[in-house]
């Protein structure tokens, strides 16, 4: 990283922090994208829509909730205008064509998130998108240190800005700082293979407080910092170490834990009550021919997701007459994503082509058996799917957290539908009356399929009463208190911590000491 080797901030607040302009916001949200992209339409219009993604649909309603600033990108190349947000102060972080292409497509997503998400497709390691990545973090921690007032609590999300908190820390010690992964923190053997890792554990070594979503990936980076982030000096080891839950970097603590991330389940819940949504819910399954059985996917088009999954285990029970076409009908909406990156587009061609050969042999004219869109659909209609789906497929390969499983949940007061539900994501952990399945296991899948199909409606009721109460006791204002409460209670303040703080870097020998 730009700033390896020895670095220490011993007592006085360095150089840049004097020189630093700063804003007045008590709590400042940092994340990769905006809560809206934006769009310029061919006459030149600019339209701002919601962004894709959980992240966005989590943090959203925290920070309309409690006033503050976002730091963020807009989406497309070269912009820095800030939209009016009504409750939040925007403050765009501009990205050049280059910059999207490096630090965007290349190491957040051809190299960190393939490389998180059980190298499910072959990380790519190129020193040029590193370097870029470096770059851009920068200038994100830059703006953050602008933004923020003196003592505020910053708070920066996700693998696009690991080297965040230690920049932004050397910026301004005063402030608190907080960080968390909305992915899963891989195994130990598959982040060794990251040329820089000993550059991002120390990035985020740089919070008070680090997140993420299940206790395995703390004690994952628990033990990579231990392993990494300590150096031999000529004064013997001066290192990092971690016992569960804190690691102490020279003489500041970090503290690292497992909040899992949930959603505005309340609101879905009042909004999937609501006369016009029962009403386009009823209004849908008439249009579809009133089936027996209406399944639903809803995902971003990821080759995480396990879209391929299900497709291939719907194929397999038509063929063996285990579900019958004349009566059954899948809905896959699917929201275009990171459609630069090569996997991306080779995954997408992969489904496209199994949804057709599903259709070619056991639709109708009028009547497929797969309805694909590819297109993210408004949310008042996304929710009247969810009332309207009898089945919900959430099947990943390898998912964080997936909060369409839990917003599928909210949205069924009515105690009606099922949830087939990949082992493989975080939600799994919270949500055990679904039909869970190892999504490796294609008969496991089918049979996980079949039992939602054809579950009496008692049983239906006791599952989905069990799931229900986990999503609307553990919404995402929860989370957010659990988290802010944690990174609040982190007992020195930050500055006294920063005092002669000695954060080492560089080597990956002396350790534990
Ligand atoms: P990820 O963050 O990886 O995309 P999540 O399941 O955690 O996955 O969050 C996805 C969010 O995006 C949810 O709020 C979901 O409702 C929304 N979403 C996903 N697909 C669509 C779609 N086709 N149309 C509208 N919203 C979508
Ligand atoms: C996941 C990531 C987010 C990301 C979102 C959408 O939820 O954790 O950081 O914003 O996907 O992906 P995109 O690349 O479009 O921002």
């Amino acid at each position: 990283m730009a700033e390896s080797g020895h670095v220490s901030n011993g007592g006085a607040p360095d150089g840049h922090h004097a020189d630093h302009h700063h804003g007045d916001a008590e709590f400042v949200v940092v994340a990769n994208r905006l809560p809206v992209d934006k769009e310029v339409l061919p006459d030149g219009t600019v339209n701002w829509k919601r962004s894709p993604g959980g992240l966005v649909t989590a943090l959203e309603p925290i920070l309309r909730s409690q006033t503050g600033a976002w730091v963020g990108w807009s989406g497309i190349a070269d912009s820095d205008d800030n939209p009016d947000i009504e409750g939040i102060d925007i403050h765009a972080v501009p990205l050049s064509t280059r910059e999207i292409a490096e630090y965007y497509e290349g190491f957040s997503n051809a190299t960190l998130w393939p490389l998180y998400h059980d190298v499910l497709v072959k990380p790519e390691y190129h020193r040029e998108w590193w370097n870029t990545y470096v770059e851009v973090n920068r200038r994100f921690a830059e703006k953050a240190a602008e933004a923020a007032g003196e003592g505020a609590i910053v708070w920066i999300q996700d693998y696009q800005l690991q080297l965040v908190p230690k920049m932004l820390r050397m910026l301004r010690p005063d402030l608190r700082i907080g960080f968390f992964l909305h992915i899963p923190f891989p195994p130990v053997e598959l982040f060794m293979q990251l040329p820089w890792r000993t550059e991002i554990v120390e990035g985020l070594l740089g919070a008070d407080l680090i997140g993420f979503h299940l206790p395995g990936g703390a004690q994952n980076f628990l033990f990579l910092a231990r392993r990494l982030a300590g150096q031999a000096t000529s004064k013997g080891t001066v290192g990092v170490r971690s016992r569960f839950g804190v690691v102490q970097v020279g003489f500041r603590t970090v503290r690292v834990g497992a909040f899992p991330i949930s959603i505005d389940s309340g609101d879905l819940d009042t909004k999937s009550k609501s006369k016009e949504i029962r009403t386009r819910a009823a209004a849908l399954r008439e249009e579809l021919g009133n089936p027996k059985t209406i399944m639903l996917g809803v995902d971003r088009l990821d080759y995480t997701k396990g879209i391929d999954v299900r497709l291939k285990a719907l194929s397999e029970l038509l063929a063996e007459k285990r579900i019958d076409p004349a009566d059954t009908v899948m809905i896959q909406l699917a929201t275009p994503s990171r459609e630069r990156v090569d996997s991306y587009v080779r995954m997408r061609a992969g489904i496209e082509q199994l949804v057709g050969n599903i259709n070619g042999t056991y639709g109708n004219v009028g009547q497929p058996v797969v309805q694909y869109l590819h297109r993210p659909v408004p949310r008042d209609e996304l929710i009247a799917f969810f009332v309207a789906a009898d089945v919900m497929l959430v099947t990943p390969l390898r998912d964080g957290m997936n909060l369409v499983a839990k917003e599928y949940v909210a949205c069924r007061s009515d105690l009606g539908g099922a949830l087939v539900l990949s082992e493989f994501t975080g939600a799994a952990a919270e949500l055990r009356s679904a039909y869970q399945a190892n999504p490796y296991d294609l008969d496991g899948v089918k049979d996980a399929i079949e039992a939602a199909v054809e579950q009496s409606t008692q049983e239906g009721r006791r599952r989905m009463r069990a799931l229900r109460r986990q999503v609307l006791t553990h919404d995402v204002a929860k989370w957010a208190e659990s988290f802010l409460g944690a990174l609040a209670s982190t007992t020195e303040t930050a500055s006294d911590a920063n005092r002669g703080v000695h954060l080492v870097t560089g080597s990956e020998s002396g350790t534990d000491s």
